[in-house]
């Protein structure tokens, strides 16, 4: 049988996930060494490090065991898996931004939001009953207020500062975000006991990093 593989999110979650390996115990030496190499050795483990969306389908498709990922992907893309674990790390929130001093809420005519997270922004609007156009940004969302493409954004927030240095402020929090192991359906039932070692590692190390 393969070795358990788990599918980390690259970028900003990837060093502190490293970190909880290495706090269990596990080599992590190939995944701070990577290089190009996408799939890497940790421990009896195997990790491929992927964009978060990616993590999700590998997870759904079961061509990964386990994965870590933000719950903003996983309320954005949804899907098929157990969530066993809030790791606490990559703590951040979603959030309603507009430029600072306007009043969002004001007026009649339908507001423009500017979202990295459409599905996040259009259930948060229709459980407020409020009629909004949605335009899908890449990345930088905040700029789209800037330029006057938009009145407000959806997007995370992390340490504020990204709002503040561009004349943003939060109108109102929206979720609360971290990361999450989550497990293929099928792999839980026929790998049980190994998945069960591995996330409850994982639980007994999330309090030393918070
Ligand atoms: C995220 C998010 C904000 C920023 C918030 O972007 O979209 O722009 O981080 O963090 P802060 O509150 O600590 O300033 P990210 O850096 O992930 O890149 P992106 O804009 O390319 O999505």
């Amino acid at each position: 049988m393969r070795k358990l593989r788990i599918a980390l999110t690259k970028g900003r979650l990837e060093k502190s996930a490293i970190e909880l390996f290495r706090q269990m115990g596990l080599d992590v030496s190939a995944l701070e060494n990577k290089g190009r190499r996408l799939v890497l050795p940790v421990g009896d483990y195997e990790a491929v490090l992927a964009k978060s969306a990616d993590v999700v389908t590998y997870v759904e498709h079961g061509v990964c065991d386990v994965g870590i990922v933000g719950r903003d992907t996983i309320l954005e893309h949804g899907g098929s898996f157990f969530e066993m674990l809030d790791l606490k790390i990559g703590q951040c929130c979603f959030a309603l931004a507009a430029m600072k001093d306007t009043d969002f809420f004001a007026g009649y005519t339908a507001k423009r939001i500017a979202s990295k997270y459409p599905n996040v922004a259009r259930r948060y609007f229709n459980q407020k009953g409020m009629d909004v156009d949605i335009i899908k940004i890449e990345g930088s969302v905040e700029l789209a207020p800037l330029l006057g493409l938009s009145d407000g954004i959806v997007d995370i927030v992390e340490s504020g500062n990204t709002l503040r240095e561009n004349g943003l402020a939060v109108v109102e929090k929206i979720a609360d975000i971290s990361a999450r192991v989550i497990v293929n359906t099928a792999s839980l039932k026929m790998r049980k006991a190994e998945i069960d070692k591995l996330v409850n590692g994982l639980g007994d190390v999330e309090i030393h990093t918070g």
